[in-house]
């Protein structure tokens, strides 16, 4: 059957069986690998993405319920050259470790702040109990949060947003070469 939906702004087509996960057609037919599949069972969260805005496992849904709709994936939140604030406060606050939970985690994210911009730390919680990190760095991911809430609801402009962290554990000086630590694409999504 034929599926035509919206991703990231884009009209895409997908010709594909009817079962077919919507998670599976974003990354097997539109290459789009930034989400990622965690468990299959509508666990983890790392296949998060924002169906007409609002987030879903696409582990959980068919392509085909997806026709007609709006889909947002990481790759659609921002990009390696215009990180989304909760990019760059997840880069700060060392929100990440393996990353592979990352891309879903964040998706989860700018959707709890959509619903509130000024959540506390047990309403972020709440917010992203259906995504997690096996690398268990919750306390970081609330911080993120936090930073990226106060940032965008001071519409901070993104290089600020680090003056906003909480500075434990203390930034890490960057690598000689003087790349970056976490390299971006493991923020938007080149990981797979
Ligand atoms: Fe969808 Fe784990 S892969 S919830
Ligand atoms: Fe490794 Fe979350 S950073 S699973």
């Amino acid at each position: 059957m034929q599926i035509d939906l919206t991703v990231n702004g884009k009209s895409a087509s997908i010709e594909a069986e009817p079962r077919l996960l919507l998670v599976h057609a974003l990354r097997e037919n539109l290459a789009l690998t930034g989400t990622h599949v965690g468990c299959d069972t509508s666990s983890c969260g790392a296949c998060t993405v924002l169906l007409d805005g609002v987030s879903v496992k696409s582990c959980t849904i068919f392509a085909a319920q997806a026709a007609g709709h709006h889909v947002t994936t990481i790759e659609g939140i921002g990009t390696a050259d215009s990180l989304h604030p909760m990019q760059e406060a997840f880069w700060n606050a060392h929100g990440l470790q393996c990353g592979y939970c990352t891309t879903g985690m964040i998706v989860s994210a700018v959707d709890v702040l959509q619903r509130n911009p000024d959540p506390t730390d047990d309403e972020i919680r709440l917010g992203l109990q259906g995504n997690l990190c096996r690398c268990t760095g919750y306390e970081n991911i609330v911080k993120a949060v936090k930073a990226a809430g106060q940032a965008m609801r001071e519409n901070t402009p993104r290089h600020s947003v680090i003056e906003l962290m909480p500075m434990t554990p203390p930034i890490m000086e960057p690598p000689p070469t003087g790349e970056a630590i976490v390299p971006p694409s493991t923020l938007v999504g080149a990981q797979s």
